[in-house]
């Protein structure tokens, strides 16, 4: 089959499609026929060998996907050859064909094509469990949410996860018109990190109160401006450290607003903790992308040969919402 190899570590020149051997199918398993798979920023340190894919996982890039399943484990039951779903996987997307377990499936939702279900499992399960999970930001109505780079992959699906549960949505984004989709998506206010510092504007627009959750993709370049956001009782959440790993952290005024950091990463966890995951998306999510309101955000498909370019894009961030690579030239 053909899939995107890392030739060697470094920029988006080094991915090249190759041909390469089928992925084995275990017991617990379904071997999907790829349609599509999307770029996640993982991918991007992946490819520089800084960021090894999970033991015993796929070497190929790829975190999730959709897809037609072409065969079915002896253990899997509920789904069948033929079956048009999406999948979180630990790697592997990156290719014709792919092996996830059963657990990490979902269907494709009445009314997203098939090549757009692919932007869907990651972010949505990311965001789902570490926005509103019980063990991580446990957002509920009415309550102040600020969420970091509201342009992203991740951050188109938290303003709208946000907005729809009900949660006044703060967001930061580098430019006017990434800041302008923000709104679009449901952003209540909207702040350009470029030009202001993010914790005073929030403390001017919520009269010093601050916000009960933060996701965070800064890491520690912004965790004592994080923790100045945050109101009393607030849940930063940590899901991405591209301002760097180490960092300083008040405990005085953690102590005092009585406030919980929270980082988690979810390609790592074993698969039961992601089943679980994913049987909540598809119970809280799913309802919300077939009603129209929550939708995938795609900047663009591009196909598998350009996996290159679509590494460019994000590296670049050109981007507002997911980068696709169309691996099947099948309609949809
Ligand atoms: N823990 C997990 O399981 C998990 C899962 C998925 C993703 N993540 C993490 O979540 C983050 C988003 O992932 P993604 O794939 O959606 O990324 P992405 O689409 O590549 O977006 C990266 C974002 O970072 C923003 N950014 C850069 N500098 C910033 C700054 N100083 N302040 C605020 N925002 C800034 C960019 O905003 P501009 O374009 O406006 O500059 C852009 O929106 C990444 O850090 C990723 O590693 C974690």
């Amino acid at each position: 089959m053909r899939a995107v190899v890392i030739t060697e570590p470094g920029g988006p020149d080094v991915l090249q499609v190759q041909e390469v051997p089928e992925p084995g199918v275990a017991a617990d398993e379904v071997l999907i026929d790829v349609a599509a798979t999307a770029i996640n920023r993982a991918d991007l340190l992946q490819r520089q060998g800084f960021y090894p894919p999970p033991p015993g996982a796929s070497e190929i890039l790829g975190m999730e996907c959709s897809g037609t399943i072409a065969a079915v484990g002896a253990e899997v039951a509920g789904w069948a050859v033929g079956d048009r779903v999406c999948a979180l996987l630990a790697g592997g997307g990156y290719a014709q064909r792919v092996a996830a377990p059963a657990g990490q499936l979902l269907p494709v939702p009445a009314g997203v094509s098939l090549v757009e279900a692919a932007a869907l499992p990651e972010v949505a399960c990311t965001v789902w469990s570490m926005v509103f999970g019980a063990n991580a930001g446990r957002l509920l109505p009415g309550e102040r949410f600020l969420v970091h780079g509201g342009s992203s992959g991740i951050g188109t699906m938290a303003i709208q996860l946000a907005h729809q549960r009900g949660a006044e949505v703060f967001t930061t984004a580098g430019t006017p018109a990434k800041l302008d989709a923000c709104r679009v998506l449901g952003a209540d206010h909207v702040i350009n990190y470029r030009e202001e510092a993010f914790e005073e504007r929030i403390a001017e627009l919520t009269g010093g109160a601050g916000v009960d959750v933060v996701l965070d993709n800064m890491g520690a370049k912004y965790l004592g401006r994080n923790l100045t956001a945050l109101a009393t009782g607030g849940r930063l959440v940590v899901l991405g450290m591209q301002g760097g790993v180490k960092g300083e952290l008040n405990l005085a005024t953690l102590l005092g607003k009585r406030a919980t950091v929270h980082a988690a990463g979810l390609r790592a966890r074993p698969p039961a903790m992601k089943a679980e995951i994913v049987t909540e998306t598809l119970a809280n999510v799913w309802p919300l992308i077939e009603a129209g309101t929550v939708r995938p955000v795609v900047d663009r498909v591009l196909p598998l040969d350009a996996a290159g370019e679509a590494h460019r894009v994000v590296d670049a961030s050109e981007h507002v919402g997911k980068v696709v690579l169309q691996v099947s030239s099948e309609e949809d």
